[in-house]
């Protein structure tokens, strides 16, 4: 199942939230600061030894003092124009997230929209990545949960998902 989540996936009571990191995985701004300040300063000291990821890997470390067990930390691609691989970078993203949390006997897992905020990649093409790799996984989980910050962009996610049946 794919459900749509409006509001801070730091409160969402899921397996694993996913988070938009930068290659550092040392904090930053937007879900990633959000995500750093909830689960406490041991997830960056847990980081400082992860080495960094690449764009479109993923890397997975506790939850510390967040509500999910884990956190899946993927970095997706910057948007610039298009035609440099964006596409199947951030699908790497996806895949790449949910195939881990799925090693890990994930069952419940939340995404932000990756790359659609700082990274500037067009919120409809991103969320059309996201769904079409979310559907693909959908029977290996209970639920994966799309977790919008805004109502707008909740919106354009369930008008997508339906059209995706
Ligand atoms: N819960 C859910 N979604 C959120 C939250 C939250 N608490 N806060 C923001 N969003 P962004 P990016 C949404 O900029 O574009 C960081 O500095 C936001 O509205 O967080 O992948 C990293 O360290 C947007 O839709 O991530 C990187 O340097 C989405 O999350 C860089 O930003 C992604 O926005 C990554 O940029």
């Amino acid at each position: 199942m794919i459900e749509v989540a409006q509001g801070d996936i730091t409160t969402l009571r899921v397996d694993a939230i996913v988070n938009a990191a930068n290659e550092t995985l040392l904090g930053g701004g937007g879900v990633d600061g959000a995500i750093h300040r909830a689960a406490g300063p041991a997830l960056k000291e847990y980081c400082r030894h992860l080495g960094g990821c690449p764009v479109g890997e993923a890397k997975i470390t506790p939850g510390f003092n967040l509500g999910a067990k884990w956190i899946v930390h993927t970095v997706g691609p910057v948007w610039s124009g298009g035609a440099q691989d964006e596409p199947a970078l951030l699908s790497s993203c996806y895949e790449n997230s949910l195939r881990l949390a799925f090693e890990k006997g994930v069952r419940t897992i939340a995404f932000p929209a990756i790359s659609t905020g700082v990274y500037g990649y067009p919120k409809e093409r991103a969320a059309r990545v996201a769904i079409a790799e979310m559907r693909k996984y959908e029977d290996k989980f209970e639920c994966i949960v799309a977790c919008c910050f805004s109502q707008e962009d909740a919106e354009l996610y369930a008008a997508l998902l339906k059209m995706s049946l």
